[in-house]
């Protein structure tokens, strides 16, 4: 049974912070206090380096590092914890995927199809690996709604030689589920692969890769509960390996000779150079326990309800444009008709009210959904439709006025 005010009472910005309403989740999450406490854990008991000391303490933590892997593997049901690499974030992942993908596997005359819904995280990367390997970028099109239109996705096989698909299970501005096992059925009957952005999806709903048969997933723990500056690429082990490391160094070498020869360790560890972030790893795995606790279906269904009752509201509002009716993420985008989105926010910032404003790193999105600048409200399973309602009344009542007073 979904419980949010025991939910809340565990995460220490909530208790700290009474009066804010905090709808910046997609940007980063909150962190309960177990990850907290397991982060705190490693720095005042365990502060040692994994897999190079020969002692007890080492070896613990080391074990305890190498048992998340197969925590990360369970959670999005990998076929085995040698498929889960830790990065440094999901933008780490994808310049991972991206940039040693191209190397490997594109040449001129291939097609990257991604869409101009991305995030930069997602597309710069696969611009550069299109410059270096000569292949192209072309995009999926999408109608002004900027809901996934499988009809048109599926005839950009039809005349290009599309070598990889690289697109997100969930839109960051819109917050829609793209139909992700549909989409990968696709590219795999052209022959094609499929890097998926699962940024926005892994801490929002459950996400089986075997089930949705992908080949690369990028997530970042920050977004799902977990500690900053770690995050997971998953990738089929056959296709993982076959991959470069973006970078070299101790951990992930097992022996280099003068002729400047190097024999890489197995995957991931190949892909691991450099002392990681250990008590990232240790809080990441806490923060999928909890989420399990919980349980990803419990998860994804309130964060369906929030939005609903959200848009709901906001669709009874005559001064408010919604860009994404029936969105189900815990992301509702929206302006304030008349008034810049920033100017609204903040005059939302002055009654205590957490948004985003902007393009939200998908510069390219203006070019589908017509407009450059939102307001982004992203919720999660701490947030209540009390607070929900809170903001609706103070967007009912903003007006130009308002906000011009609350920046003077
Ligand atoms: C869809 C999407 N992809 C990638 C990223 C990059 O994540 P990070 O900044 O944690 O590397 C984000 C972050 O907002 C995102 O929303």
């Amino acid at each position: 049974m979904f419980d949010v005010e025991k939910i809340r009472k565990d995460f220490p910005m909530i208790v700290n912070h009474p009066e804010l309403i905090y709808f910046d989740s997609a940007a980063t999450s909150f962190k309960p206090k177990c990850v907290i406490d397991e982060v705190m854990d490693y720095y005042q008991f365990n502060n040692v380096n994994i897999h190079r000391g020969d002692y007890d303490i080492s070896f613990a933590v080391s074990k305890r590092y190498d048992d998340v892997r197969k925590t990360v593997a369970r959670f999005i049901n990998a076929r085995r914890p040698e498929e889960i690499v830790y990065t440094y974030g999901a933008t780490s992942s994808l310049n991972t995927v991206a940039i040693n993908f191209g190397k490997k596997f594109l040449k001129k005359g291939d097609v990257i199809l991604t869409s101009e819904v991305e995030h930069a995280s997602d597309i710069l990367p696969w611009f550069k690996a299109a410059e270096a390997s000569g292949s192209s970028i072309s995009y999926v099109p999408f109608p002004k709604s900027g809901k996934f239109d499988l009809e048109a996705y599926e005839k950009c096989f039809e005349d290009k030689n599309v070598k990889i698909v690289a697109l997100p299970h969930v839109s960051n501005v819109l917050g829609y589920i793209y139909p992700m096992k549909q989409i990968a059925r696709i590219a795999h009957e052209h022959g094609t692969y499929i890097a998926v952005d699962g940024a926005q999806a892994v801490p929002h709903i459950k996400v089986d890769v075997q089930d949705l048969d992908i080949d690369f997933l990028s997530f970042s723990s920050h977004k799902m509960l977990g500690p900053g500056g770690i995050g997971i690429l998953y990738g089929k082990y056959e296709l993982l390996d076959q991959l470069d490391p973006v970078f070299y160094g101790g951990g992930s070498n097992a022996r280099f000779y003068p002729d400047c020869s190097i024999i890489l360790k197995n995957t991931p560890e190949k892909f691991e150079a450099g002392t990681p972030d250990i008590e990232g790893v240790l809080g990441l795995g806490k923060a999928i326990e909890y989420l399990q606790d919980i349980g990803m279906d419990e998860v994804e269904a309130y964060g369906k309800k929030l939005a609903d009752h959200f848009i709901a509201k906001l669709e009874k509002l005559d001064n408010v444009t919604v860009y994404n009716h029936g969105a189900q993420a815990g992301i509702v985008t929206f302006n304030v008709n008349g008034i810049f989105a920033q100017d609204a926010a903040g005059y939302f910032n002055k009654q205590g009210i957490a948004v985003r404003t902007g393009n939200h790193c998908a510069k390219m999105l203006d070019q589908i959904i017509g407009v450059n600048e939102t307001i982004r409200a992203s919720m999660y399973i701490y947030n209540t439709e009390e607070e929900i309602d809170r903001f609706v009344d103070v967007i009912k009542d903003t007006t130009l006025e308002k906000c011009v007073d609350s920046i003077l």
